[in-house]
C-alpha cells in the first residue's frame, strides 16, 4: 500500500513537471513524425546519459555488480542536481548468466523488474528514460519493449524506433529538439548473416534489410532536421557511436554529414562500452559523445579527443541553461567513490 502511494506520488510529480500535449501513441516500425512536447518549469534542464546497462552479472571478487556501481552513483547525481530525465542510448537487456536470454521476451518478462526497476532506485525511478534500441534489444523481442512503453509504463519511453521530442524550459521557453533514432540498420550489413542471425532475421521480418529502408530513414532524419531549424539546441540519440574510427561501419558514415550540415549540437551514443568525446571544432560543428559504460567495459573509440582509461564504468551528466551546455563524465568504477574525470561545455547552435 505504501509503495503504491509513493509510485502514485512519483507519477504525479512527473506529470506535473511534464505536460505532454500529444496523445501517447506509437508503433515500432512507423517513425513518429509529430514531436512529443514537454514543458519544464525549471530554469535549466539536467539529465544523465548512459547506455549498455542491462548486464547484471557479478564478476568474481565483486561486491557490487558493474550495473549497480553505476546506478548508485547515478542516483547520487540525479538527487543532488534534481535531474529531469535520463537519455538511454540502448542495449537495455543483455544475457546476464547461463540460461538467461537476450533482450526481453515479452512485456511480462521478469527482467523488467529485475534489471530495470530493481536496479535503478531513488530519483532514477521517478524520472522518464528516453530510450533507443541497441542490437541486444533486437536480439530479443524489440516489439515487447515498444509495447511495454505504450501499455505498461511510459516512464520507459520508446514509442517507436524513430521519434522526435521538443522540450521547453525556463522563463524564455527555450526550445530543445531531440531526435531519437535506431542505428542498427546503418551498422549491420544484411550480408552479415553469420555474425548477427538474430538481428538480421528480425530486420527482414519488418522489411528493414534493404538499402531503400536506409535511404528512407536518412530522409526521415533529414526532414526532421529541416523542420527543427528554429531550435537553439538539437540533439540526436542513437545506439552506435560516430566518434573517429567507430563511424566507419556500413552506412554509419552517412549520418555525420547530415548532422554537420544541419548543425546538430551533439550526438549521444553507446554500444562501445566506454566514455569518450570527439569535440566540435572549426569546420565540424557537432560534438559526438560516447557513453556506453553502464555495466560493461571496452576500450574507447580510436580517434576521440578524450577517452576514459580501459575498464572505466560510468555515465555522462549534463546541465543545459539557456545559453550553455556543461557536461561531466563520471567514473563510477568504485561504487562508493565516484569521480568526475572529464568536463567540457558547448554553446548554442550558430
Ligand atoms: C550530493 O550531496 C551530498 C550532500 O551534500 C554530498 O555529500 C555528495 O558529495 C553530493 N554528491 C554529488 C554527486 O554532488
Ligand atoms: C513479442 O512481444 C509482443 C508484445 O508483448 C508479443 O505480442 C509477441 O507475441 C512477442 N513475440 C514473440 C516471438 O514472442
Ligand atoms: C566490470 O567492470 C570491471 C572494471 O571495473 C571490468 O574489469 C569487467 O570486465 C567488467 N565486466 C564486464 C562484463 O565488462
Amino acid at each position: 500500500m505504501r509503495s503504491y502511494l509513493y509510485v502514485t506520488l512519483a507519477i504525479l510529480c512527473v506529470a506535473l513537471l511534464t505536460t505532454n500535449t500529444n496523445a501517447f501513441k506509437g508503433d515500432l516500425v512507423e517513425p513518429h513524425d509529430k514531436p512529443y512536447v514537454e514543458k519544464y518549469k525549471s530554469d535549466k534542464l539536467d539529465f544523465l546519459t548512459f547506455g549498455d546497462w542491462g548486464y547484471e552479472g557479478v564478476e568474481p571478487g565483486q561486491i557490487y555488480g558493474n550495473q549497480s556501481k553505476v546506478s548508485i552513483a547515478m542516483d547520487d547525481w540525479a538527487k543532488n542536481y534534481t535531474s529531469n530525465f535520463i537519455i538511454n542510448t540502448g542495449d537495455n537487456f543483455y544475457i546476464s548468466f547461463d540460461g538467461d536470454h537476450e533482450g526481453v521476451t515479452s512485456v511480462n518478462d521478469p527482467k523488467w523488474n529485475r534489471i530495470w526497476k530493481g536496479a535503478y532506485k531513488g530519483r532514477l525511478a521517478e524520472i522518464v528514460w528516453y530510450s533507443v534500441a541497441g542490437n541486444h534489444d533486437w536480439y530479443g523481442n524489440i516489439t515487447a519493449q515498444v509495447d511495454y512503453s505504450l501499455n505498461e509504463d511510459d516512464r520507459f519511453f520508446l514509442p517507436s524506433a524513430y521519434y522526435v521530442r521538443e522540450s521547453y524550459f525556463g522563463p524564455k521557453k527555450t526550445k530543445v529538439t531531440w531526435i531519437h533514432i535506431d542505428t542498427n540498420i546503418f551498422f549491420y550489413e544484411p550480408e552479415d548473416t553469420e555474425d548477427r542471425p538474430k538481428l538480421i532475421n528480425q530486420l527482414i521480418e519488418v522489411g528493414w534489410d534493404t538499402v531503400q529502408t536506409i535511404n528512407d530513414k536518412l530522409k526521415w532524419i533529414e526532414d526532421r532536421l529541416i523542420e527543427q531549424q528554429d531550435t537553439k539546441w538539437i540533439f540526436v540519440v542513437g545506439h552506435h557511436p560516430l566518434i573517429g574510427k567507430c563511424a566507419d561501419k556500413y552506412y554509419m558514415g552517412s549520418l555525420r554529414p547530415l548532422f554537420e550540415k544541419y548543425r546538430v549540437t551533439a550526438y549521444f551514443s553507446g554500444h562501445t562500452h566506454s566514455l569518450a568525446v570527439e569535440s566540435a571544432k572549426d569546420g565540424q560543428p557537432v560534438t559526438y559523445f560516447l557513453t556506453g559504460a553502464g555495466s560493461k567495459t571496452d576500450p574507447p573509440c580510436e580517434g576521440n579527443d578524450w577517452g576514459a582509461p580501459d575498464g572505466t564504468l560510468g555515465f555522462l551528466h549534463t546541465t543545459l541553461t539557456e545559453d550553455k551546455f556543461t557536461y561531466e563524465f563520471v567514473d563510477a568504477t568504485t561504487a562508493n567513490d565516484p569521480k568526475v574525470i572529464y568536463t567540457g561545455s558547448l554553446t548554442p547552435r550558430p
